[in-house]
């Protein structure tokens, strides 16, 4: 077997053999596939797709390339939970700390931005000091002692995904449901996950950019689940403008704990809430009614947020020292009118541009940059009023882009649902 065969294989739409996809995956974390190979072959299935058996495949290899762990010595209920990624989804900030602080315990493996989404472990990297890199002994001492760990991908946990998922960042191969699919369920099953709640997020801004793309995601992830025996709930969201109001690193942080103090934004606090009770549900066994209140009352009393900043702490961080850039533009509507539509693939890119994301594999992030939206779809706006600021530092933007993501219109539209659809294996 080569490489050049099994490229040139996906290229001509053939189904792909198990051998075949473990000679491509093991070469590639082996470092004998060089990565612009590694890249035609992802372009390859990018655009021919695979069938649900080669992704069951790819999933299982990629979990054998590295250890699994069993966490069955906690005798509690494993529950993670994960997003198909999106812009300003900040979601697992609070999600985690409500459900740990409910008794649930969680261990969240999660990942940088990828493409135009930010990602989980670039966000808490903005609180000074914080480690995402732990070592298995560490983490899983940390979950018995807090019942709360989230960390980036160990060298030993699913590597395949770690290599494949920083190549895919920066060759355009991000929005492939195979990738995306066996990207997602390699990390939660070599996690121990027992219960699994997917974000498979749906519009502009994310990965998918409509239903039906979204629900194929779905099924794949579903039916991955059940090959693996694993309970899986997905949850099709609505991202065709950010979620809460500010997309960046250390500015989604500062939201986060806005909300953990039972303030931030009403959309994020609606995604997280249907989140975490699903989580908790299972974790406590009890329905789905009883955990909802539950996980209210974690924000109300603040549990939520004691758990967060016992996690900070426990991980090396100083929550008062969160990198938010002081300098400052305020943008002001050109016009009067109800702000209908919001490019948020656009308000991803941008966040990018100002440094907020890679553009090369490894590339340094700025922590303190991004966008804080005053005014999401459905608001009206006054001629002059702000709609956005922006936190730059050493990178500009053209600030027309930003306004013209913004569609402001005379006539009113209804906010969209949030939630469009649960679904489960
Ligand atoms: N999250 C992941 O872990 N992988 C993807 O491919 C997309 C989102």
């Amino acid at each position: 077997m080569n490489i050049l065969t099994v490229i040139e294989n996906k290229k001509n739409k053939q189904e792909l053999s198990l051998e075949e996809i473990k000679y491509v995956v093991n070469g590639f974390v082996a470092g004998q596939i060089p990565d612009y190979q590694m890249s035609a072959f992802l372009m390859a299935v990018l655009l021919n797709g695979m069938s649900i058996e080669e992704t069951i495949n790819l999933t299982d290899v990629m979990i054998k390339s590295g250890d699994t762990l069993d966490l069955s010595f906690l005798n509690s209920k494993i529950v993670d939970k994960h997003s198909t990624g999106g812009v300003g989804d900040k979601t697992t900030l609070i999600v985690a700390p409500i459900v740990a602080s409910l008794g649930v315990k969680v261990f969240k493996m999660s990942g940088r931005g990828l493409g135009h989404t930010g990602g989980t472990i670039d966000k808490l990297e903005a609180i000074k000091g914080f480690k995402t890199t732990i070592d298995k002994k560490d983490l899983l001492k940390q979950i018995e002692n807090i019942g709360i760990c989230i960390a980036a991908q160990t060298a030993s946990l699913a590597p395949a995904d770690k290599k494949i998922y920083a190549l895919r960042d920066v060759t355009g191969t991000t929005n492939s449901i195979p990738l995306i699919a066996s990207s997602i369920m390699s990390k939660k099953i070599a996690g121990g996950a027992d219960y699994i709640v997917l974000d498979v997020k749906v519009g502009n801004g994310a990965l998918m950019k409509n239903e039906q793309d979204a629900r194929l995601l779905a099924d794949y992830i579903l039916k991955i689940g059940k090959h693996y025996n694993k309970k899986v709930v997905c949850l099709l969201t609505n991202m065709n403008e950010p979620l809460g109001n500010s997309v960046g690193n250390g500015l989604e942080v500062l939201e986060s704990i806005d909300l953990l103090k039972n303030k931030g934004p009403k959309d994020l606090k609606e995604i997280v809430l249907a989140l975490a009770s699903q989580m908790v549900h299972y974790g406590l066994d009890i329905s789905l009614d009883e955990a909802y209140i539950k996980c209210q009352e974690s924000l109300e009393n603040q549990k939520a947020l004691q758990k967060f900043e016992e996690l900070v702490k426990w991980q090396g961080g100083d929550i008062s020292k969160i990198a938010v850039s002081d300098k400052v533009v305020s943008l002001k509507s050109p016009k009067t009118g109800f702000i209908t539509d919001i490019d948020t693939l656009k308000i991803g890119l941008l966040a990018k541009e100002l440094g907020a994301g890679r553009m090369k594999e490894n590339e340094k992030i700025d922590y303190g940059v991004g966008l804080v939206l005053n005014k999401k779809v459905g608001d009206y706006v006054t001629e002059g009023e702000e709609l956005v600021k922006i936190y730059m530092n050493e990178k500009d933007l053209p600030l027309q882009e930003v306004v013209s993501c913004f569609t402001i219109d005379t006539d009113k539209i209804d906010k969209r649902n949030l939630i469009i659809d649960i679904l489960s294996n």
